[in-house]
């Protein structure tokens, strides 16, 4: 089988970039690890920055996002018993949406498939060859029998645990990691959301979040110790806790019910340089990871595809690789600073087990200074709602 670039990962950077090479007429053929349900069975983070909503309208595939998504306005932050709210509006003049991962994947999969996209799903033993050279081929395995799909371009959109950042020669590879000392417990159930918009809460018990999916879906967090499990936590528990990290007017408006996932996710900030290696690009979490406090993961996955995207454009229209050739450092610019947001918010909303008494006095210091001026709240909208691309 032959393509122009062949995409290793079938998830939101593997279809978005599809999509988008499709629509500048460019082939390509995504090869994925588990089956289409699977992919769509994640339960993932959904708070969309504008420049992810502007390139799923280039894709064409926004016109459920804009029927069913929430505009949000801004976000609350609440600190013991006080809240203040963060106006992405009053302060840049621009909002988040806020719809599932699991339905911009949903939306990506129809499109693809409504323009005859080519896919190979449950590939097992993927291995890139000659990524180093001009003729860069992936050679898999489906239902036992081995494929080569000879290819211009690999995009590594496989995700943290995928092989495209492993193809890159450790020699080549620098890798930056900081892992948190806790997790986070998310909770997704069929109840009202407890607020119109996020409340991202700093207590003296942990941080806890309220998030929803839609009116009727809501998506709860609480920072645990890497040592529970989901199963340590019975629902009464986790309501329990929940409402006590909340200020007592929120937990007194909380509607709760039976969990219909319960999970924990571990916290880390991960990045790998460079993001190309040859004819091999990484895209998304196969590139780098961020703690899911910013919800920055998607919208950083976005950006590094917005880049691809335009730089392969460029090259099969205009005979340009100007491109390809900034895409790395282009596409690691931003995550950079996406990383930075991450952290910085983690670091203001969680506490860790090492803080001393000083270090709490700088959060709460730094959340007072976030709660009264101006350019602070400005900063933080400027990093929440997206930075330029
Ligand atoms: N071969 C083929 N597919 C693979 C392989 C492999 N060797 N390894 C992993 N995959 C697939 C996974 O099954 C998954 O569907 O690659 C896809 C990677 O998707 P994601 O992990 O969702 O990563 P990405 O598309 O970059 O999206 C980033 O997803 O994990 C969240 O928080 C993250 O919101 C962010 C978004
Ligand atoms: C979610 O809805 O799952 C969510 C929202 C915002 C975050 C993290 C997760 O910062």
């Amino acid at each position: 089988m032959k393509t122009s670039v062949a995409i290793i990962g079938g998830g939101p950077a593997g279809l978005l970039l599809s999509q988008l090479l499709h629509r500048s007429g460019v082939d390509s053929v995504v090869l994925e690890r588990k089956t289409k349900d699977y992919v769509l069975g994640r339960i993932r983070a959904g708070v969309l920055e504008r420049g992810l909503v502007g390139l799923l309208e280039q894709a064409g595939c926004a016109d459920r996002l804009h029927a069913e998504g929430h505009v949000h306005d801004g976000t609350w932050i609440a600190q013991g018993e006080e809240m203040f709210r963060v106006d992405f509006a009053a302060s840049v003049g621009t909002p988040v949406v806020v719809y599932g991962q699991t339905e911009v994947t949903r939306d990506l999969y129809a499109a693809r498939e409504a323009a005859g996209g080519r896919f190979e799903f449950e590939v097992e033993d993927v291995v890139i060859e000659g990524a180093d050279g001009d003729a860069p081929s992936v050679h898999y395995s489906v239902g036992g029998e081995r494929r080569r799909l000879d290819c211009d371009f690999v995009a590594g959109c496989d995700g943290f645990h995928g092989v495209s950042r492993r193809t890159i020669p450790e020699d080549v590879r620098r890798e930056y990691e900081k892992v948190y000392p806790f997790g986070w417990l998310g909770v997704l159930s069929e109840t009202p959301p407890v607020a119109d918009e996020l409340i991202y809460a700093n207590s003296p018990r942990g941080f806890a979040l309220c998030s929803m999916r839609n009116e009727a879906l809501s998506r709860y967090y609480i920072q645990c110790p890497l040592s529970d499990s989901p199963e340590d936590w019975s629902d009464e528990a986790f309501w329990e806790e929940l409402r006590r990290r909340l200020p007592s007017e929120v937990a007194g408006k909380l509607v709760t019910g039976p969990s219909i996932e319960k999970s924990i996710a571990p916290l880390r900030s991960f990045v790998t340089e460079p993001m190309r290696w040859g004819r091999l690009f990484l895209c998304g979490d196969a590139a780098h990871i961020v703690p899911p406090t910013g919800a920055k993961g998607l919208n950083t996955a976005a950006s590094d595809v917005h880049y691809l995207w335009t730089g392969l454009t460029e090259y099969y229209r205009d005979g340009s690789s100007a491109g390809i050739d900034a895409y790395s450092q282009r596409a690691l610019a931003r995550v950079w600073k996406a990383e930075r947001f991450s952290w910085w918010f983690s670091s203001l909303m969680h506490r860790y087990p090492e803080q001393t008494e000083f270090d709490l006095k700088m959060q709460t210091a730094e959340l007072d200074f976030l709660r009264d001026s101006a350019s602070a709240q400005r900063a933080m909208a400027e990093n929440y709602v997206g930075l330029p691309y």
